[in-house]
């Protein structure tokens, strides 16, 4: 496993529509391990194939429930409304306020290629929705209310 560079704000390949993937190749579970540790390293509920340089449709997810991979994900259902604080591997120390369903229903395959359901509220609901737009060229800051702000970080 290694960690991979997260991209930032600004860098093209954030703003580019991600291709499916067809099968899980050495390279993909290599990608897969990759992810989450530069996705727990930088202490991220998500983080998506773009950020780390690859144009395809993967996220990986933990809100606190263990390691959820998504590839070619779509949401199926969404409903209700949350609005809350939200921020991005992609733009460290910085903070908004976006509202997003607080449920969704998706569809994906895990790191098998094995098709499978989600249901997520709250935190879940939001990670899925921000983590599923980048793969879409699409960062919160599109979405957000009123003003960007700065965040304070603590020390683990
Ligand atoms: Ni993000």
């Amino acid at each position: 496993m290694a960690l991979r560079q997260i991209r930032m704000a600004g860098d093209p390949v954030l703003e580019k529509t991600c291709r499916e993937i067809s099968e899980i190749t050495p390279k993909i579970r290599e990608l897969i391990d990759d992810m989450f540790e530069t996705m727990y390293e930088a202490n991220g509920v998500g983080l998506a194939g773009p950020q780390v340089g690859i144009l395809k449709r993967i996220v990986t997810i933990d809100t606190g429930e263990g390691p959820l991979v998504m590839i070619n994900p779509e949401i199926i259902e969404s409903s209700g409304s949350q609005t809350g604080e939200e921020g991005c591997l992609s733009l460290p120390g910085k903070a908004g306020v976006v509202t997003r369903p607080d449920y969704v229903k998706a569809r994906a395959f895990d790191e098998e290629m094995r098709e499978y359901e989600i249901e997520g509220r709250d935190l879940l609901a939001r990670a899925i929705c921000h983590e599923l737009d980048h793969l879409d060229g699409h960062m919160y800051t599109e979405l957000v209310e009123g003003e960007l702000h700065d965040v304070q970080y603590t020390e683990d």
